[in-house]
């Protein structure tokens, strides 16, 4: 055997390891031998460096930290699920399928448990891992291709020993990090002084999100597909078809999947995931029931964002019992002040929960919570923990009433609370505890997404009276922050670049950020779309200007002008221009304006090519075709336009020009 023969070899022994592993869940070598093979591998290649190939196990690490993630459009869109809250809703989705397919047979249906992480799509190309990208909105996610490559499951060659690989496969699945692997991490990060996550969901999706592959590959990320995007070059005529498929692939897929027919089975099952859900080593928050035959799911359909021919199982939220040890007062960025309950730590579902939300005082009254309390509290995914109700049986003499103090726990102005509102307010405006969340807000992933601000740094910040306001942000300096307490020289450097990065970013972005209320993520994109990205219009506007918005109401509108009328808010947000911020166009919000639309583009183009108007359009949410059909939404129709020009009259489409379609898409 030639070098390169033995190098191809080892390769093949460790990717035929993975298999056993990661999809048949049945390793046949220690983890001492695969290491080994792994070294010699390593070595091998070291020496003979001009046979090292891309899909070689050795090179899932190595990609280069990047500044931000690019996007990917997916060819199909990446749809979500309807749920259902019980079984009777079960029953009724079951009942309308069977109407619509005119039958009274009983379906085939699959079910699979449904894992509590993030939603990827991996693509292959003849068997090659060429992309993979998170499911975003849907039709456009991010580009984590080198974050993906470090997760071991995930073949970077398919096997191909049963078929040959297909031209293209779209395979998604959902990416999550086991219970034991989530506690080990979180234990690790407060060992470093770092938040832990708060739950698994999040720390699979952190994890995923980092913009140096190095940090991820060393998260314990695990996988299962369960769909498939585009393919090309096989043909499959059932869901489990397909799984059986992906498997001898080499892509893993969940074992508890189970085939029934008729929906009284799969609810059984169903149950059977809920009864066994802890046992699980994730997190599962309940099962996907979908129809096996995919002639009949082409039969059923799909809505606007999901299909009809599945839907999410929900499970009950988990409860358990608990004593309540103290309650304290948190304030929020708002200078909301919600009463919390510490817990005597307890696991819910694989995650151990020490906090409880009581919502306010008038939710502590009702339900007469004291401290000392039995308690059983819920928790259902990404939801804080409430306190459900108290065991009266169980309250002993030592329980003490618990009232929100009068004045705030944080800087001691005198609380407020408005006539009619449940809510008391701390209205001082330099309140530490309001300043650090509002920079948590500024700088959290849907606002400025600045890495490496974590809440202690803040803290530790704002205690510092380095911050006050969040244009702050901006003015601070390496040596403020090397001479904060556990901070090194590179931590300092790293972080003024995150910082500096970040002053590129866009109006919704921006203003989602300074937290006005009511104004969320979504209504910061209509305001960017009405204000053309222009922020000395947005600041001068008046109620009737923003009432005009779709979407927009007196609410919405009265807080804007509430807002703006303070002349210290319109201070620090020109203060950030001044110091650099700036507004990219936003390529999120254009997205939308096509969104789900379908193009046809016929007879001869001057201003575009087919392909670059082709390409416009699926950056902007839509999709080109080459067919007219009752789908179609625009024609664009060029000098010479033939047969499609005749269909699309036909059938009432609407027909453009190409100088129509270029202020379409201006
Ligand atoms: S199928 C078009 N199967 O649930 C149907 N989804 O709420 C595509 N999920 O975005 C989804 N486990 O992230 C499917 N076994 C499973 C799943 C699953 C988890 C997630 C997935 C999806 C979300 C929908």
């Amino acid at each position: 055997m030639n070098i390169s023969e033995k190098i191809k070899s080892i390769r093949e022994k460790i990717n035929e390891h993975n298999y056993q592993y990661y999809v048949l869940d049945n390793p046949i070598i220690s983890d001492g031998e695969y290491d080994k093979l792994f070294l010699e591998l390593e070595s091998l290649e070291k020496q003979n460096p001009e046979f090292v190939i891309p899909e070689s196990p050795t090179q899932r690490i190595g990609a280069k930290p990047i500044e931000s993630f690019g996007t990917v459009t997916h060819r199909i869109t990446m749809m979500s699920l309807a749920n259902a809250m019980d079984t009777n809703e079960l029953k009724a989705f079951d009942k309308r399928l069977k109407k619509k397919l005119k039958t009274d047979d009983e379906l085939e249906y699959v079910i699979e448990p449904k894992l509590d992480g993030l939603a990827v799509e991996l693509i292959y190309e003849n068997g090659i891992f060429v992309n993979g990208s998170t499911r975003g909105d849907g039709n456009i996610g991010e580009d984590i291709t080198s974050n993906l490559k470090t997760i071991k499951a995930i073949p970077l060659k398919l096997r191909d020993d049963s078929t040959s690989s297909p031209r293209l496969l779209e395979v998604r699945g959902e990416v999550f990090i086991r219970k034991n692997d989530f506690q080990d991490l979180n234990t690790k990060r407060l060992q470093s002084n770092e938040q832990p996550f708060a739950n698994p969901r999040n720390a699979a999706a952190g994890s995923l999100r980092q913009l140096d592959p190095k940090v991820t590959a060393n998260r314990a990320l695990s996988i299962y597909c369960y769909q498939s995007g585009l393919v090309d070059g096989i043909d499959f005529k059932t869901h489990l078809e397909f799984l059986e498929f992906l498997k001898s692939c080499g892509i893993p897929v969940n074992p508890e999947v189970k085939i029934v027919k008729g929906i009284d089975k799969a609810i059984d099952f169903h149950k059977k995931l809920e009864i066994k859900r802890n046992q699980f080593p994730y997190e599962i928050d309940g099962s996907v029931i979908k129809v096996n035959s995919l002639s009949i799911r082409n039969e059923l359909g799909v809505r606007s964002r999901s299909p009809r021919w599945a839907i999410a199982g929900k499970f009950k939220a988990q409860q358990v019992t608990t004593i309540i040890n103290d309650i304290f007062a948190s304030v929020g960025r708002t200078g909301a002040v919600t009463p919390v309950a510490r817990l005597e730590p307890v696991e819910v579902g694989g995650v151990t929960v020490t906090n409880a939300t009581l919502h306010n005082q008038d939710e502590i009254n009702r339900k007469d919570i004291r401290i000392g309390d039995t308690v059983i509290i819920e928790r259902s995914g990404d939801v804080i923990p409430k306190v459900v109700k108290v065991i009266q049986e169980k309250r002993t003499d030592n329980t003490k009433a618990y009232h929100l103090p009068a004045y705030c726990p944080e800087c001691d102005s005198e609380l407020n609370r408005p006539e009619n509102e449940v809510v008391y307010r701390c209205l001082n405006y330099s309140c530490p505890a309001k300043i650090k969340g509002n920079i948590k807000h500024f700088v959290s992933k849907n606002a400025l997404d600045i890495d490496g601000l974590g809440e202690k740094l803040i803290d530790q910040l704002v205690n510092e009276q380095i911050i006050k306001t969040v244009d702050d942000l901006f003015r601070i300096n390496k040596d403020q922050l090397a001479n904060l307490e556990r901070m090194g020289n590179k931590s300092a450097d790293n972080i003024i670049e995150s910082i500096s990065k970040c002053k590129q970013t866009t109006f919704s972005r921006f203003i989602y950020g300074l937290g006005i209320r009511h104004v969320g993520e979504h209504t910061s994109k209509l305001l960017e779309k009405a204000f053309n990205s222009d922020l000395e219009v947005f600041i001068k506007c008046s109620f009737e200007d923003l009432e005009s918005i779709e979407e927009v109401g007196p609410i919405v509108a009265d807080s804007i002008i509430g807002f703006w009328n303070d002349e210290s808010n319109k201070k620090i947000a020109n203060e950030c221009f001044s110091l650099g911020v700036k507004f990219k166009k936003n390529y999120e919000t254009a997205i939308q304006t096509l969104l789900g639309k379908t193009f046809v583009f016929t007879g001869s183009l001057k201003i575009f090519t087919r392909a670059e108007a082709k390409k416009i359009v699926e950056k902007l949410g839509a999709r080109a075709s080459n067919s007219i059909s009752k789908n179609t939404d625009y024609l664009v129709a060029g000098p010479g336009s033939g047969s499609k020009l005749g269909k699309a009259k036909q059938l009432g489409i609407k027909i453009i020009n190409e100088g129509e379609f270029e202020k379409l898409i201006a």
